[in-house]
């Protein structure tokens, strides 16, 4: 928003495949709130509707709609994957001809199904490798916002955490920075696509922190830079 609380901003739209949940929606509500008009999807489009009237609540003058994962998709210039790991072979493989040459977000991360505490990564290394395998080589892929717990994106000014991006697209890489640092986030680059099978290690050791001190909303600032 403008100071005088006007939203200026225009494009390019995002588009969030689940993002009915908890983090999709933190992000839609940070992302409408700096004016980038916000499609969440959903398996269900009215779900994703619902969720659209939510954040708009938050956000009156916000541009988001709902629609079904497919459209939400198909209708974004960049689109934001917030669904979770085991979702990915049932969702991702018919979104593959809809997000060809488009760069693509993924948050998701491979938590044990038994502990959350505990990572459990697929074979192919990570879910971003697997994201990657799923969606074809066309989809720009970055990894982003694996630290980022949708507990901290709540409120409105900058926060003191880092957004940890990763990817073999520099393109697309610079777009997920930029759309770190329009939801208050610091963003570093964290090296290649690669990198995510540390990235989403780093998620399970966030929540068992978070169960050992009785804190929510942690997540991660590197000191030095
Ligand atoms: N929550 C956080 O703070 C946080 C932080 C960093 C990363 N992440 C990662 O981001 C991803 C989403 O987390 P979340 O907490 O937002 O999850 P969530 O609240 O469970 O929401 C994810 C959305 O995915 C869809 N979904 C749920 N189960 C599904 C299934 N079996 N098949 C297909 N779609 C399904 C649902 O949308 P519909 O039912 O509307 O289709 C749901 O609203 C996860 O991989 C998580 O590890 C989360």
């Amino acid at each position: 928003m403008s100071p005088g609380g006007k939203l200026v901003r225009l494009g390019p739209t995002i588009g969030i495949v689940g993002g009915t949940g908890r983090e999709g929606r933190a992000l839609a509500r940070r992302w409408a709130l700096d004016g980038y008009p916000v499609v969440i999807g959903s398996r269900d489009a009215a779900r994703a509707q619902r969720a659209a009237a939510n954040v708009r609540e938050a956000v009156p003058r916000g541009r988001v709609r709902g629609e079904d994962n497919a459209s939400a998709a198909g209708s974004a210039d960049v689109v934001v994957l917030t669904i979770p790991f085991a979702a990915q072979a049932l969702l991702l493989p018919p979104l593959a001809p809809l997000v060809r040459g488009k760069v693509v977000i993924d948050a998701t991360v491979p938590l044990h199904p038994e502990d959350p505490a505990r990572p459990a990564p697929p074979p192919e290394g990570s879910a971003l490798a697997r994201a990657a395998r799923l969606l074809g080589p066309d989809a720009r892929l970055v990894g982003a916002f694996h630290t980022v717990s949708h507990l901290a994106l709540a409120g409105e000014g900058p926060l003191e955490e880092d957004a940890f991006v990763c990817g073999d697209d520099p393109g697309a890489k610079e777009v997920a920075m930029a759309l770190a640092r329009s939801a208050g986030l610091r963003p570093l680059d964290a090296g290649p696509l690669q990198a995510a099978e540390t990235l989403e290690r780093l998620t399970p050791l966030l929540i068992g922190l978070g169960r050992r001190y009785r804190k929510q909303a942690l997540g991660i600032r590197v000191t030095g830079l």
